[in-house]
């Protein structure tokens, strides 16, 4: 566990910058200063960040595991999700969830207790109603997207605003509209394949002298610099995050499960 120098309990634009260790109280040490949640975020079930990782206002998190260097925007909402490394996710996302098509009700009544005694009633089926998301590397998803559950968004994919997702999309695929249709692919097959082959996404290449901006060029420096070790393999920390009595807590933990 690391102590940020500054001390304990530090707000920036009301953005939470910190959080805080296994049974630490609100004022305990500081463990992360590079996984920042906001304190309006709802957290649901089990929830991982990767470091760093940022989660905006009033965003919700349920059961979902987000990569190092992704970000989550305002009021997105995830369900039994799994988001790789450097993900762009815009405001309004949201994993879908469903109800049972092919039962006499689609009311979710008959399997969760939705209202208080004394109409609730003990479950009679069980219903899967969130599957697992899982969302790749490198994905931009933009405003507004909806995807419903259980698909695979491959690496490098974009989603145009206002889409609504019902099917898997391809790695580095760009597809918008409702349904999302594919409109272009960002790369060449040959490229594309190069990039699946070197997944930068899981080197050290923040900071680094690339020229993100050709392409080509970029991909040759990554290629070189990932064969001859200057690029060191990114090992990230993990949080396992919650909302506790006082707080949104962080506990360090040796990866999601
Ligand atoms: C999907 C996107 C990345 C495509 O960008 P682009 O490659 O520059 O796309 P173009 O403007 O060349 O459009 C290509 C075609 O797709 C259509 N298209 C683009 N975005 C679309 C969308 N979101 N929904 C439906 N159709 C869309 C265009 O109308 C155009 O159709 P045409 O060939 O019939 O004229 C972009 O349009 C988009 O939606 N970006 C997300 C922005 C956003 O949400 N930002 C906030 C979160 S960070």
């Amino acid at each position: 566990m690391t102590t940020a120098p500054w001390g304990r309990d530090k707000t920036r634009d009301g953005v939470r910058l910190l959080c805080y260790g296994k049974n630490r109280s609100f004022r305990g040490k500081i463990v992360s200063i590079s996984i920042q949640v906001h304190a309006s975020v709802g957290l649901f079930g089990d929830v991982f960040l990767g470091e760093p990782a940022r989660v905006f206002q009033e965003a919700v998190l349920d059961n979902t595991v987000v990569g190092a260097f992704s970000y989550v925007s305002v009021r997105a909402t995830f369900h039994n999700t799994k988001i790789g490394r450097y993900c762009s996710i815009g405001d309004n996302v949201a994993t879908l969830s469903n109800h049972p098509l092919d039962s006499l009700t689609t009311s979710p009544f008959p399997y969760e207790a939705v209202f208080r005694a004394p109409f609730d009633a003990a479950p009679l089926h069980s219903f899967e109603k969130t599957p697992t998301t899982t969302i790749g590397n490198d994905v931009w998803i933009g405003s507004g997207v909806k995807i419903m559950p259980g698909l695979t968004i491959g690496d490098g994919a974009v989603i145009g605003t206002g889409a609504v997702v019902t099917k898997d999309v391809a790695p580095f695929t760009v597809v918008a509209g409702v349904p999302a249709k594919p409109i272009k692919s960002r790369f060449e097959p040959e490229v594309i394949a190069r990039l699946q082959e070197l997944q930068w996404w899981n080197y050290e290449v923040v900071g680094q002298p690339i020229n993100w901006r050709d392409p080509a060029e970029a991909l040759d420096t990554l290629e070189q610099r990932i064969a001859d070790g200057t690029f060191a393999p990114q090992d990230n920390r993990w949080y396992k995050i919650s909302r506790k009595e006082h707080g949104i807590h962080g506990d360090l933990v040796p990866a999601p499960v």
